[in-house]
């Protein structure tokens, strides 16, 4: 079990220093932090994320809002919530939930939130300060992967880095995170032929496809780090990762489980880059 890399660990290790840091300015006399959270539809996967985030938010001390819209609000409505929240001096950070629904153009949605209060750091602002090395505020659950690899002392110059998964949220930042500190990053996709041939060289292989057990021990080389950020529900309700943990567990260097390894550190993430923009704001 050395080898299992404990998210949920290192997340409480986080809040709980963010949550002493809080309690710290409140005391001081200042208002305490406020994150607003914009939920559109009754998607049941979002709302259990939207209920976890306000939860780590009330153990840490930050204040949330929760905006709650129905399926057909129209796209004007929205943005004008998202404008308001932009204006509102003692909101600090602002999550639009995704996916939204499908009349509703989420790229136009996520470039209406201000950039600095863009707690996911899916604006396009900073996704390209990502982009150009100069990071400002970094997507959760890719900054939360490179947390878990530096909890475990990986060294990223000269390694090999291999990202199964493209999309905007996860898979493009995570190579440019790993791009930044050094490695050489291959971006591949659940389509890639021969996909072993770039697994079974890389020294950390970020999981990412969305796709039950996708992958198996004979994908990987007795040395790498597996981080499988994927959250897929059985049948029978259980939640399994990307990546088929039994077999692997035993034949790497070290992997991350699911539930308890990326998914506490995406929360964490939001969290951080809440405090963070609070404290970037004048009072
Ligand atoms: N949907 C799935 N993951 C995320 C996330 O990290 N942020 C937002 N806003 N929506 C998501």
């Amino acid at each position: 079990m050395q080898n299992i890399i404990n998210g949920k660990l290192v997340a409480k290790t986080i809040l709980d220093g963010i949550a002493v840091k809080v309690a710290e300015k409140s005391n001081l006399g200042y208002r305490v932090p406020c994150l607003a959270v914009v939920l559109v539809g009754e998607d049941s996967a979002s709302q259990v994320y939207v209920k976890n985030k306000k939860l780590a938010c009330a153990k840490v001390g930050i204040k949330s809002l929760e905006y709650k819209l129905p399926q057909h609000t129209n796209e004007q409505d929205l943005l004008n919530i998202v404008r308001q929240l932009n204006e509102n001096n003692t909101v600090d950070g602002i999550l639009v939930q995704l996916p939204l629904p499908k009349h509703l153009n989420s790229k136009l949605v996520i470039d209406t939130i201000s950039p600095d209060k863009d707690v996911d750091g899916f604006h396009r602002y900073n996704i390209g300060s990502l982009a150009l090395n100069s990071p400002t505020i970094c997507p959760c659950t890719p900054h939360g992967v490179i947390e878990l690899l530096d909890s475990v002392g990986f060294q990223y110059s000269g390694k090999i880095a291999v990202v199964i998964g493209a999309s905007n949220i996860v898979g493009r930042p995570m190579a440019l995170e790993l791009l930044n500190r050094g490695c050489t990053v291959t971006i591949c996709n659940s389509k890639t032929p021969n996909l072993k041939n770039f697994t079974t060289v890389a020294d950390v292989v970020v999981v990412a496809v969305g796709r039950t057990r996708f992958i198996n021990r004979d994908y990987f080389n007795a040395n790498a780090i597996v981080i499988d950020v994927g959250i897929n529900r059985l049948e029978d309700g259980t939640i399994c990762g990307d990546v088929d943990f039994e077999s692997t567990q035993a034949v790497v260097k070290y992997i991350t489980p699911v539930p308890g390894g990326v998914g506490p550190m995406t929360i964490a993430m939001l969290i951080k880059n809440t405090f963070d923009c609070y404290n970037k704001r004048e009072f």
